[in-house]
């Protein structure tokens, strides 16, 4: 006899938990739907073929067993409005950047007029390439680069703008480079209406969950004791790069939104330093406008130039 949801999903629960998995009805959820290629919201009128209820399982006992990432063993993480390939090697993208995404698709700049005809939009420290790719695929008019500097993450970024490129999205351009790297794509430098990051920023030492400590690759994590090392060098690269008026944004450590305001302010060429909360109401990414020259900017979508208190905060 075929099993039916419920029952299968009832097993996927039981053996979850007693691995030990937190959310394992959530969980069983996601593997059932998966492994049936259907939404969850459907689960509950699907039928469960005999071999898609052994897919299930066994990606259940492989979850209980090792505790390696549910997304790792399906292989997927959905990012916003779009699925991202992923696997060992690479960062899980995390619904926070979702926020900084959202934001600096409200905020874009046109683009920087008798230069470019469509909008630069530079990803630094890409990863699965969830920003790009969910830039690429909001704004097809945009121009979109995606910067990356480790092998195995470079494999997930190429494969995921494959797939986005063959369902019609514009194609990015992967770029294989370190992202602090002063050199960083020169031909772009003050032409960029965005640069975007989720940079690695943990501090050293810092206590992880096991799941992420022992299975997601460090050179996303840490960046140095404080967490800012990264930030610290992607701050100038990202102010050469940027047009004037162009938007900046960047996640953090929720202990460093105060010293990446003051990296920010420490430069002298930003203004419109914001922090932004996630949504557990923890400061999670900085926003900024890059200012070529603070007496003359007026141009920012429209909006307002720099006040004096602005200028005088930012020493300019
Ligand atoms: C926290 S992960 C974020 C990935 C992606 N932006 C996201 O939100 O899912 C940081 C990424 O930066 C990459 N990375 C670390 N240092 C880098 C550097 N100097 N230049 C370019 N990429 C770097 C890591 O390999 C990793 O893929």
């Amino acid at each position: 006899m075929t099993p039916d949801a419920p029952s299968i999903l009832a097993e996927l629960t039981s053996c979850l938990s007693q691995g030990g998995i937190e959310s394992a009805a959530a969980e069983a959820a996601t593997i059932l739907s998966q492994a049936l290629g259907t939404s969850r919201a459907a689960l509950a009128f699907a039928d469960v073929p005999a071999e898609r209820a052994q897919q299930a399982r066994t990606w259940a006992r492989h979850r209980a067993e090792s505790h390696e990432p549910l997304q790792y063993i399906l292989g997927t993480a959905v990012s916003g409005r779009l699925d991202m390939a992923v696997g060992p090697g690479v960062f899980i993208p995390r619904p926070e950047t979702e926020l900084l995404i959202d934001w600096a698709l409200r905020t874009m700049p046109a683009p920087v007029a008798g230069q470019d005809a469509a909008s630069v939009v530079i990803d630094l420290c890409s990863g699965s390439g969830t920003i790009a790719l969910e830039v690429a695929h909001a704004m097809p008019s945009a121009q979109v680069y995606a910067v990356e500097a480790d092998s195995l993450a470079l494999e997930w970024l190429r494969r995921n703008a494959a797939t986005r490129a063959e369902a019609g999205d514009t194609p990015v351009t992967v770029c294989a480079a370190d992202a602090t790297d002063d050199a960083l794509l020169p031909e772009l430098s003050g032409r960029a209406s965005a640069v975007l990051s989720n940079p690695p920023y943990v501090p050293s030492g810092a206590d992880l969950p096991a799941e992420v400590a022992d299975h997601e690759p460090g050179v996303a994590l840490f960046a140095g004791p404080e967490g800012t090392d990264v930030i610290e060098r992607l701050v100038p690269v990202a102010a050469r790069l940027l047009a004037d008026g162009g938007i900046f944004a960047c996640e953090h450590d929720d202990s460093n939104g105060a010293a990446v305001t003051e990296i920010l302010g420490r430069h002298g060429g930003f203004g419109r330093v914001n922090q932004h909360r996630d949504l557990a109401g923890r400061p999670r990414f900085v926003t900024a406008v890059r200012v070529r020259d603070f007496a003359e900017n007026t141009r920012w979508n429209g909006a307002d130039p720099l006040n004096h208190e602005q200028r005088r905060e930012h020493g300019r």
